[in-house]
């Protein structure tokens, strides 16, 4: 069977790690951009970035000489709408523009609408642990959509909440982390129907939850066992039943009981077309001793994050969520991060993220194969970028990025992709 004729291949990205231009044409700082330098490895920024906001063009080359069927970004808030109820036509002309190049590229534009980047405006009054973020959030969406819906169809409401409402990072302070989570879900419930309502184009919605996924592990978890620990609540808001069980199921899980009302359930479950996830590798919340991660063994093969490579994770992931939550899926990031550089005969040899790409996408064909529906692979990330905490330290993109000159160079991993998405997958099984 093989991955479906009109599979969307394609990459993704954020706003806060890649388009720098902090303060270009009227936008204001996100949390990011003001956190102390004491927050990220090498007292980093992400005010600078790719500057993709410069380079977008170029950046939509690439795209296009790669063939990518489709690319996911987000909209920065504070480039939109600087202060509230102050909309900036330069920030929304920004992604006008490049949207309008992804079609005319052949490219899906997919929106995430926050991915963390959160206006300074907005943390002043509260930021997700006020009632009010929620309802500028949703100005917000009502101005984005009005003004690419008629071009855009797929929409991401938040990416990776479980990271933003418990990483103090985030937004520099705690959170109430039940509350803070209530105030996303239901932001994200009226978000939802603001798409629906408001949008000119018939949208595609949903939500890019982080994937925590459990995979068996022989003599020591089976299959139901894996899949109870990918759903359990013992993971707490990191988990993903926390989030999706009242979002796409509307059941309020057990540590939610005190938080959610019925009456907050009809809000926050609306109908979503698909199921999308972030997974890039396989977790065991069974702890040993002395292990957090049963899959763990001496000299286990990692990524530059400390990521164990468990390419299993694809397969095991999208079988469990279709079939917990029942919606066609997509992956909305997967990818790995390595210490490349420019060798000696200018090129960027990524032998590690070409094997992890070939071994995660042969087991996404596995599941494909058993007849789970996905219609989607965004690999994370088109450039190398800002990874938060991490500063520029680590590099996950398909293409290598020179920070002081801004120089993209093409990574042998990123032509690998290119074939892949050329012959389908097809060239997967060259080495079997
Ligand atoms: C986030 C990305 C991040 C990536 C790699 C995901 O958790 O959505 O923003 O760069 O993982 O750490």
């Amino acid at each position: 069977m093989g991955f479906p004729k009109e599979f969307l291949w394609g990459a993704a990205t954020a706003s806060a790690q890649i388009e720098g231009g902090w303060d270009k044409d009227g936008r204001t700082p996100s949390v990011w951009d003001v956190l102390p330098a004491d927050k990220i490895e090498n007292g980093d920024s992400p005010r600078e970035g790719c500057n993709h906001y410069e380079h977008w063009r170029e950046d939509v080359d690439i795209i296009k000489r790669l063939g990518l069927k489709a690319y996911r970004f987000s909209i920065s808030w504070s480039r939109v709408l600087p202060r509230r109820g102050e909309v900036n036509p330069k920030g929304l002309q920004f992604y006008n523009d490049l949207v309008d190049a992804l079609l005319e590229a052949g490219v899906e534009p997919m929106v995430t609408l926050f991915h963390w980047d959160l206006p300074v405006w907005v943390a002043e009054f509260g930021g997700w642990d006020s009632g009010e973020a929620a309802i500028a959030f949703l100005e917000y969406v009502k101005v984005v959509v009005d003004a690419l819906s008629d071009r855009v169809r797929y929409w991401f409401t938040f990416n990776e909440p479980q990271c933003f409402v418990t990483d103090v990072t985030n937004e520099g302070r705690d959170h109430d982390v039940k509350r803070a989570g209530r105030n996303v879900m239901l932001a994200h419930g009226r978000a939802v129907e603001v798409i629906r309502t408001y949008a000119h184009k018939s949208p595609l919605v949903g939500f890019a939850p982080m994937g925590m996924c459990a995979a068996p592990v022989p003599g020591v978890m089976d299959e139901a066992l894996a899949k109870e620990m990918t759903f359990s609540q013992a993971a707490g808001a990191m988990g993903m039943s926390w989030w999706l069980d009242p979002i796409i199921l509307g059941v309020i899980p057990e540590p939610l009981k005190d938080t959610l009302s019925e009456d907050d359930i009809k809000t926050i479950c609306q109908p979503h077309d698909f199921f999308a996830g972030n997974c890039y590798f396989a977790v065991n919340y069974l702890k040993r001793p002395g292990r957090e991660n049963l899959l763990a063994f001496p000299g286990m093969p990692k990524s530059a994050t400390g990521w164990p490579v468990t390419p299993a994770c694809l397969y095991w992931f999208t079988k469990f969520c279709w079939e917990r939550y029942r919606l066609p899926v997509i992956i909305t990031e997967n990818g790995f991060a390595n210490t490349d550089f420019i060798m000696l005969d200018g090129k960027v040899h990524d032998p590690q993220r070409e094997d992890y790409i070939r071994r995660v996408l042969a087991d996404l064909e596995k599941a494909i194969d058993e007849g789970v529906p996905v219609f989607g692979y965004l690999h994370w990330s088109l450039l190398d970028n800002f990874e938060w905490t991490h500063g520029f330290d680590i590099r996950f993109g398909l293409v290598y990025v020179d920070y002081k000159t801004q120089k993209r160079t093409i990574k042998d991993s990123a032509l690998f992709y290119a074939n892949v998405i050329k012959t389908n997958g097809g060239c997967l099984t060259e080495l079997k």
